[in-house]
């Protein structure tokens, strides 16, 4: 199929800003290799001759300019996890790429411009901030709170956006999106299990993420007894054993996990003084998400004081789980009848672009499989043959909107 060898091209272009030895990309937000791959990626946008251009923080808009007024956008984020995989977040920008190549070669100039948006930070992986991007898309953005946050080597966010040639928006004026449709991977295993070609998604999941200190006392670890200990490695593994257990007591699709984690001093032979780690809790419902969330920051206040820890707790994600527009998913069910796949209606357990989009714009999304549901790992893979089905579906889509 030529869609097949379209996405090959793309993919094998830009997996090589960022690449791993061994397979999979690192690009988190603001790095040389983030800012190569949007650099190249105008390129790539340019050859199919759209006017590219970044706009203050390093967003990427692609635009074929229409023949009447308005403005169709699809696209996603280039940034990935640590460790990632090839697809989460570029599927979008190559899908994009490939659905609006096609629809020029068959049908010339739309109707409506179409927009392709690289989207500048979705991972949250670099800094404690998220949804960067889309948020200075739709004049959302809170530069007070990103002013003073730092990554895990202590480099300042505005620093390095100032390195890479960025800076803060100055005004919180909307781009002229129209309306957004989101490519991506599923990052779960529900299409597999169920045999279905196609996700389309009706609503994006809630979550919280948060940074906790515990801060106790190193000490000697041969002379200070355990009933004298103020141990921080002790108290981060009772709240990650209640927070882990209450999830599973509570709902089966409410998830909680315990990413990252730093012991100070670190070493062998000291009692840990303290402990920083991470949290990132989600549920489709609001309400379950909150009453899990209030549950959890009760309980790791109480078992700290049981343990003679100080505790800090930091939420700087709070997402509302977001539907779709009703509209959107009506038209990507239907394109999806007419092309003959198999689709699924299904709600998003990762976090989008989507869900910052659909506050503003009617945004709808659409999933492919992902081999074995895996994401976030070096691993992740979909069968060219559903990457080429979830590209012709946006393309298909994309005719309906603009032309
Ligand atoms: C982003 O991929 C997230 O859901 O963490
Ligand atoms: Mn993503
Ligand atoms: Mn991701």
């Amino acid at each position: 199929m030529e869609i097949i060898e379209q996405i090959k091209h793309y993919e094998k272009i830009l997996s090589a800003y960022g690449a791993l030895e061994g397979g999979g990309l690192t690009r988190l937000l603001y790095t040389d290799e983030w800012l190569e791959c949007q650099k190249r990626l105008k390129e790539e946008m340019e050859k199919l001759g759209m006017k590219a251009a970044f706009d203050e923080v390093g967003n990427l808009f692609g635009l074929i300019e229409g023949s009447e007024e308005g403005v169709v956008s699809t696209g996603s984020h280039i940034d990935t996890v640590v460790r990632g995989g090839n697809l989460d977040g570029q599927f979008g920008i190559v899908g994009g790429l490939v659905a609006i190549k096609n629809l020029l070669e068959k049908y010339g100039r739309p109707k409506k411009s179409l927009q392709l948006i690289s989207l500048a930070e979705e991972e949250g992986s670099r800094f404690p901030t998220v949804f960067w991007g889309s948020k200075n898309v739709l004049g959302l953005q809170d530069n007070e709170a990103v002013k003073d946050i730092k990554d895990s080597e202590g480099l300042n966010f505005v620093n390095e956006m100032h390195r890479c040639g960025f800076d803060f928006k100055k005004d919180s004026k909307a781009r002229e999106v129209g309306s957004f449709v989101e490519l991506h991977i599923e990052q779960g295993n529900l299409l597999e299990k169920l045999n279905k070609e196609i996700g389309v998604i009706n609503a994006i999941t809630g979550q919280k993420r948060y940074r906790v200190k515990l801060r106790g006392q190193a000490n000697h670890a041969g002379t200070t007894r355990m009933e004298y200990r103020k141990d921080a490695a002790y108290g981060y593994a009772l709240i990650v054993k209640a927070a882990i257990e209450k999830a599973i007591e509570m709902d089966p699709i409410l998830v909680c996990t315990f990413g990252s984690v730093e012991l100070i001093p670190n070493t062998v032979n000291v009692v840990p003084g303290e402990c920083n780690f991470s949290i990132d809790c989600r549920h489709p419902q609001g309400q379950v998400l909150d009453e899990f969330a209030s549950w959890l920051e009760e309980t790791m206040v109480q078992i700290a004081e049981e343990k003679g820890l100080e505790i800090e707790i930091d939420k700087w994600m709070d997402e509302r789980p977001v539907p779709m527009d009703e509209k959107m998913i009506a038209l990507l069910e239907n394109t999806a009848k007419d092309l003959g796949l198999n689709y699924e209606l299904m709600h998003s357990g990762a976090g989008h672009d989507s869900q910052i989009f659909a506050e503003k714009v009617p945004t709808a999304m659409i999933f492919v499989p992902s081999i074995g549901g895996i994401s976030h790992n070096i691993n992740e893979a979909t069968a060219y043959e559903d990457q080429a089905r979830g590209c012709l579906l946006l393309e298909n889509a994309l005719y309906k909107l603009s032309y």
